[in-house]
């Protein structure tokens, strides 16, 4: 397979081909990325000289661009990972960037996909795009869940997502919709709250929590979710949906007193701050349908702490990798996810 991966120098993108070319010792990858703030080409330093890694910078709302990457390629299948994807960015950094990679973007990556017999094209998107559960009951997002996204960012991505199933049933685009929780792992950008609390410790700063701090999130190891979209791009059908998650709900305090625990750290290096406006109270994921396909995550509930612990390890001892990032922390310091 020849396949073109739109942001991946970002997080997950990163890890996904990191694990794509592991898995598929014959495949080809293109990483095609506009190198935000957020896109990092160490996140992919290993792999650089391989030879079957390309990378192109350029940017998903260029239809030119996106086209000479698929022909020079023989591109035949399409992941899209670029995205402006942080929640704090998009409610006090203004929300234009986000509607036009996110919901301009897909569009027009949908019409590189059409125009160019492109086989099956994944859009990865998030379970923000449901809105938000509430605290008290059982309830959890499904595929057949309404889309009511409350915050800037998540409405973006409802855009692309909506021209997805748009471009499917007008002009039969092999493309399928992911809607994923939360992840963590390395080589996660530390405006996100789990890297982002792991950099302040390390430095021996306070970490602050929005509000009471009983925000809940269903969180996923970036390895089962690469795993996920690795069987969707074989296995899953055209026009679907699919939700991915491990049915691991966190509050944002417990998993601060987890990362607290693992650095010996305590209580005191905590701090409340005023909550983020129009806060989700709970994202929850029903992840049936993926796994009656065959999706077997590695990172279950029972193993979040193990997973936890070995991301910190990472972020400990990556020292270059972090201190590269630290040096930029007046760019995030005042953002958590
Ligand atoms: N991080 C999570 O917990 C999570 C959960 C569910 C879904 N998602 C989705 O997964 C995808 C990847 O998330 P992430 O956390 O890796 O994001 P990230 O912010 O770490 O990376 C985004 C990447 O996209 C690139 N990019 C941005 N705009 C671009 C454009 N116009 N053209 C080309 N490249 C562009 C950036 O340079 C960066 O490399 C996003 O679509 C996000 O909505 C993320």
């Amino acid at each position: 397979m020849k396949l073109l991966v739109c942001g991946g120098a970002g997080f997950i993108g990163s890890n996904f081909i990191r694990y794509f070319l592991n898995v598929h010792p014959s495949s080809e990858v293109v990483n095609f990325d506009k190198l935000t703030y957020a896109g990092n080409v160490d996140n992919l330093l290993d792999i650089a000289e391989n030879s079957r890694y390309h990378f192109m910078q350029g940017d998903i709302t260029d239809l030119d661009a996106l086209t000479v990457a698929i022909k020079k390629y023989g591109i035949t299948r399409v992941i899209n990972f670029a995205a402006e994807t942080h929640v704090d960015r998009s409610i006090h950094g203004g929300c234009k960037d986000f509607v036009l990679t996110n919901t301009l973007g897909t569009q027009m990556l949908l019409d590189a996909v059409r125009f160019n017999n492109i086989e099956k094209m994944v859009n990865v998107s998030t379970d923000e795009v449901y809105g938000a559960l509430r605290l008290d009951d059982f309830s959890k997002f499904s595929e057949h869940t309404p889309i009511n996204p409350n915050m800037p960012y998540a409405a973006a991505k409802a855009g692309g997502d909506m021209m997805c199933h748009a471009y499917y049933v007008t002009h039969k685009v092999p493309v399928i919709v992911t809607h994923c929780s939360n992840n963590y792992g390395p080589y996660q950008f530390p405006e996100k709250l789990i890297p982002f609390f792991v950099f302040k410790l390390l430095k021996g700063e306070k970490v602050p929590i929005y509000g009471d701090g009983l925000y809940v999130r269903d969180w996923i190891h970036v390895l089962d979710h690469a795993r996920a979209l690795d069987m969707l791009l074989d296995k899953g059908a055209a026009g679907e949906v699919y939700n991915i998650g491990v049915d691991n709900e966190r509050s944002n305090l417990e998993i601060t007193h987890m990362i607290l625990k693992i650095l010996g750290k305590g209580e005191e290096s905590i701090e409340y701050v005023a909550d983020r406006p129009g806060h989700d109270r709970r994202y929850a994921i029903d992840a049936l349908k993926i796994t009656k396909l065959g999706w077997v995550p590695e990172y279950t509930r029972e193993k979040f702490e193990q997973g936890l612990r070995e991301t910190v390890e990472w972020y400990r001892i990556n020292t270059a990798w972090v201190e590269k990032l630290w040096a930029r922390r007046d760019e995030f310091n005042a953002h958590i996810k």
